[in-house]
């Protein structure tokens, strides 16, 4: 139970993220006692674990620890386009609209950004998004693929889908970039390997900080080649760490016990998604719920989504509105179904429209 920062009212639960995971005892302790040394040299043995598990998880040859999940993608699409060039995504991906203006920052890039219904890119408006590298256009270089596709409530790409695009890239010889900051969500939910879904791309970025629990941390994994320039590109940005195995061994602990539970917090969304679905000006399609986000999509009646949040996190829910409509409910390890009940509880003593105070 923590402090709820938008009322005097106690946290019933906190759904706006995977990210508000705290370390389990295990993780503290396994910190506490990690072996390190300074990562800048390449002598922190926990790094290097943490490097090489997850590289044979993804089935690259190798693999960098960064900070967070934005360095990773903008180390890899750094490493991928160059000043200029254009990266084709989905609309609404974290590499555009969460991540500052990055690409063109760090990179020089602009994005192209393709309409992608339930946040699956079509093969067919990719193609037609492709610029060619003539003098006249500024050229498509790379292909970024979310897998889940956060925005679009977790969904997932199936490899048969995966294949397509990335035919499509060696076709226009882009380089391929996977943001799979929950690429572990969706190999749990299709019973695959995440190096099954990691195949085929150039450079695949992973979060440990979500659904798995750890404090800090993601990697990004590719050829050895380009692991060796990642860590060129990280040094640039500021992000090499020197006795990084503290946070490192929450990190390979995360890998070792966390993915095959993340089961639990998938079955706990689509528990929502039922519950809530029954509640009047509440629309949830259960169907599209294939991890761990769902979204709400908020009726007239009920007022506006940002209004419906600050009353939900006035009574001690906390989720986000992602626009006017809608609300964003992230389900995890630190949530578990007597808190849903509780949230649920929540939401129904809510039958009046709500209007902001
Ligand atoms: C799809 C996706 N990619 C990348 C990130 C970035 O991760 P970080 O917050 O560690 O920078 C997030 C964070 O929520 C995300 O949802």
């Amino acid at each position: 139970m923590y402090q709820n920062t938008a009322s005097s009212s106690p946290v019933v639960a906190d759904l706006r993220s995977d990210t508000v995971t705290r370390p389990t005892p295990e993780m503290r302790r396994a910190m506490a006692a990690a072996e390190v040394g300074d990562d800048a040299f390449g002598e922190d043995p926990t790094v290097r674990r943490l490097e090489e598990s997850c590289a044979e998880l993804l089935g690259k040859e190798a693999a960098v620890f960064v900070p967070s999940g934005t360095m990773g993608n903008q180390i890899a699409l750094n490493l991928l386009g160059a000043p200029g060039g254009e990266v084709v995504c989905a609309e609404q991906s974290h590499i555009v609209d969460w991540e500052m203006g990055a690409v063109a920052v760090v990179s020089g890039m602009l994005p192209r950004t393709v309409a992608a219904p339930q946040g699956q890119l079509d093969p067919a408006a990719v193609a037609e998004a492709i610029r060619p590298r003539g003098a006249l256009l500024a050229p498509t270089l790379v292909l970024s693929v979310e897998n889940t596709a956060n925005m679009a409530g977790g969904r997932i790409y199936r490899r048969e889908r995966l294949d397509e695009l990335l035919a499509l890239a060696t076709e226009h010889r882009l380089g391929t970039h996977l943001d799979g900051a929950r690429l572990f969500n969706a190999a749990v939910a299709l019973g695959q390997t995440p190096a099954h879904l990691a195949a085929g791309f150039d450079v695949v970025m992973v979060c440990l900080s979500k659904g798995l629990g750890a404090p800090v941390g993601s990697l990004v994994a590719g050829s050895r080649d380009f692991m060796i320039e990642a860590r060129r590109r990280r040094k640039m940005l500021g992000g090499t760490m020197r006795q990084a195995g503290i946070v490192a061994a929450a990190g390979l602990l995360a890998l070792e016990t966390g993915i095959e539970r993340l089961e639990e917090d998938h079955v706990n969304a689509r528990f929502l998604a039922r519950e809530l679905a029954q509640l009047p000006g509440l629309e949830v399609d259960a169907q599209t719920v294939e991890t761990n986000i769902l979204m709400v999509a908020v009726g007239a009646e009920k007022g506006d989504a940002p209004s419906l949040r600050d009353e939900l996190r006035r009574r001690g829910v906390l989720c986000e509105a992602i626009d006017r409509r809608r609300l964003r409910l992230v389900t995890h390890r630190d949530v578990d179904r007597k808190a849903l009940e509780a949230a649920v509880a929540v939401f129904q003593q809510l039958r009046q429209p709500v209007v902001n105070r």
